[in-house]
């Protein structure tokens, strides 16, 4: 692998193997030195909590330096400077540059003018292909398989990037079957579904579907994407999935989120079995170091 800019850039052959680092990783203890001689670039000109500190993460216990900024405003951007040149200057420093910014394009934009390696760390409503990475590593480990698995993905399934990216990742599987489960205003946009090779049943209705489910994949309203905050206001609680909803899933079936959570899940659904985001988050450090590894090691 070289730059990670959507989920297409993976193989299947690729998920199993970054899968089968990341099993290696989990268990590691201590510090590594594969990349003692590498420095990283965090380039987030958008906020982050989980993606940029387990990253970090990542980096650190690979044994790699980190250098970097968590926002726009602390950069020279602030004083005009356009991201080619941003781009060009951690070229300098570093030996891979994980990206975060708000415009769709930006990380491939950034990928045609540098030199080391650029990882997607999301960019703008297009994709965040490592959160769906640790999406399926998340599904593998609780199933152990990921074909024939019967997923919904729920909520804004337009303006949120990792169902893009999960889409599309599905795309080396062999999904049974994919609900796609939103307001209409909220729907997956037509390019990426006429892409996908599973079958897709669109739904407004998450209690139709729900006992079919095995993964439930909950998503925010992603606020910050709307051009018009009416329009916002108008499905900012679209669906809550609380314990009646929950209730009806079945025994072995889980619900994952990217995270940050707003209201889409009640809190009383956290002490239930079905439960599993927060492990889903805990899983991106071991999935990071494998993609790191993959990337920049020896
Ligand atoms: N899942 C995710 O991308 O979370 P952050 O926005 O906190 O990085």
């Amino acid at each position: 692998l070289k730059h990670v800019i959507s989920a297409l850039d993976l193989t299947r052959d690729d998920y199993f193997r970054i899968f089968e680092l990341a099993d290696k990783f989990s268990t590691s203890k201590g510090k590594l030195s594969y990349l003692s001689n590498k420095v990283i670039s965090l380039a987030f000109f958008e906020p982050s909590t989980r993606t940029a500190q387990s990253f970090h993460t990542a980096a650190i216990k690979l044994g790699a330096n980190v250098i970097g900024f968590s926002s726009e405003e602390s950069t020279s951007v602030a004083k005009g400077e356009n991201l080619a040149d941003t781009i060009r200057m951690l070229n300098n420093y570093s030996n891979c540059i994980v990206m975060r910014h708000k415009y769709d394009g930006s990380a491939l934009f950034a990928s045609e003018i540098s030199e080391v390696p650029i990882i997607n760390a999301g960019d703008g409503k297009h994709e965040h292909p490592t959160q769906a990475l640790i999406d399926l590593y998340t599904v593998y480990k609780i199933f152990n398989e990921i074909d024939g698995r019967t997923f919904a993905l729920l909520g804004d399934l337009k303006y949120a990037r990792t169902v893009n990216s999960l889409l599309r990742a599905l795309t080396r599987f062999k999904p049974k079957k994919v609900f796609l489960i939103s307001p209409p205003q909220l729907k997956v946009r037509r390019e990426i579904l006429d892409s996908l090779n599973y079958p897709v049943i669109e739904t407004q209705n998450p209690y139709e579907v729900i006992q079919d489910i095995d993964v439930l994949y909950v998503t925010r309203i992603q606020k910050e994407r709307f051009v018009d905050e009416v329009e916002y206001e108008k499905v900012k609680e679209s669906y809550v999935v609380d314990n009646k909803l929950v209730s009806m899933m079945k025994k072995d079936s889980i619900i994952l989120h990217p995270l940050p959570r707003v209201n889409e899940i009640d809190r009383r659904v956290d002490k239930t079995p079905h439960a599993k985001y927060f492990y889903q988050a805990s899983l991106a450090v071991p999935v990071r170091m494998a993609l790191f590894y993959d990337i920049l090691g020896e």
